[in-house]
């Protein structure tokens, strides 16, 4: 469900992002277009460029350019989804089949690698060595977050402290610098620049974890397989509680199928059901307060505007939402 505040700002905000990412795939290569488009120009929440927009805001930046500074994240985003929908050898994303099934392999990776160097481009472009570095460091920690998780995959021996590593990099560092980048574009200082990074990495982990407690709620209401964490062999929250309320011979079936993606459709609609029958899912979202919690605390000192009203409003939505 979305909040007022929020969703206002969400639905005046579509027509200038969906304009802004529009003009960068038209500068994409002419034959990576239409994939990126496929990928790029439907769907998706544009969460990332609305935490650019407000943290400019919040300073009281309204360049007519930061529409294209906020495309950035969004694009490394999506990019990021075209190489990860490879990876887990995914069918759907966002309720339709995902872009690697309609268009092949090589055209995604492909589409992903130009969108990556179109983000770098137009950040380059304002001039400022610290926006640079802001998404490059996000791209960096991103990549070592999802190589992080693929040599865990399969594994039952790392606890919550390593998930909350992995799901920093993957999820939170693109998060944070959506919320640097305004901040820095819009001058604001050194402590007001790292509270809101700080608020951005929260919020990111914080999403991840809501993320990983859906993914064994309906497809119908996600628009992603239920249960695809469990068949890809990531070791998530959720699926953490279950296998320590497991019997013991119990958990032993289930470290091998883990271990191996040995299980069967059957298996995972019955695992997933369980989790959801015994709250597992919901334990798994209460965990993502302690960030949410920590994100709230990163606004105390920041200028009192109503941006930040939406940025308090965003910890809601990231906490509530149901897709
Ligand atoms: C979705 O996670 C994936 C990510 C958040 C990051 C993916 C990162 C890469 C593929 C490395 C390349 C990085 C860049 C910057 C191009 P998920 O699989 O848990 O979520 P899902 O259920 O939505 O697929
Ligand atoms: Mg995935």
């Amino acid at each position: 469900m979305l909040i007022p505040g929020f969703a206002r700002l969400l639905a005046q905000e579509q027509p200038p992002i969906q304009a802004a990412l529009e003009r960068a795939v038209a500068r994409l290569p002419a034959p990576v277009r239409e994939v990126a488009g496929y990928a790029l120009l439907t769907g998706g929440k544009r969460l990332r460029p609305l935490l650019t927009l407000t943290a400019a805001r919040l300073f009281g930046c309204e360049r007519a350019d930061l529409y294209d500074l906020a495309a950035a994240p969004e694009m490394i985003h999506v990019a990021s989804l075209l190489h990860d929908d490879v990876l887990d050898a995914a069918d759907t994303r966002r309720g339709r089949r995902a872009a690697h099934q309609v268009f092949g392999v090589i055209p995604c990776l492909l589409a992903g690698d130009a969108l990556l160097a179109e983000a770098s481009h137009r950040v380059a472009r304002f001039g400022d060595p610290e926006l640079v570095l802001c998404v490059s460091d996000a791209m960096l920690r991103t990549v070592a977050g999802e190589a992080h998780e693929i040599a865990r995959q399969g594994s039952l021996s790392h606890g919550l402290d390593e998930y909350l590593s992995i799901i920093e990099g993957k999820t939170g560092w693109l998060l944070r610098a959506s919320c640097r980048l305004g901040a820095l574009f819009a001058g604001a200082g050194p402590r007001d620049v790292d509270a809101l990074s700080s608020y951005g990495l929260n919020l990111g982990m914080a999403f991840q974890i809501v993320d990983d407690a859906l993914d064994f709620a309906d497809e119908a209401e996600t628009g992603k397989p239920t249960g695809g964490d469990l068949r890809e062999g990531k070791l998530t929250p959720p699926l953490l509680f279950h296998m320590n309320a497991l019997p013991d011979a119990e958990r032993s079936r289930f470290a091998e199928a883990f271990a191996h993606g040995r299980f069967s459709p059957a298996e995972v609609a019955d695992i997933s059901r369980r989790i959801r029958d015994r709250g597992f899912d919901r334990a798994a979202r209460d965990m993502a307060d302690a960030s949410l919690d920590k994100a709230a605390a990163c606004l105390e000192g920041l200028p009192d505007r109503p941006e930040r009203d939406i940025l308090r409003q965003a910890l809601s939505f990231v906490r509530d939402r149901r897709a």
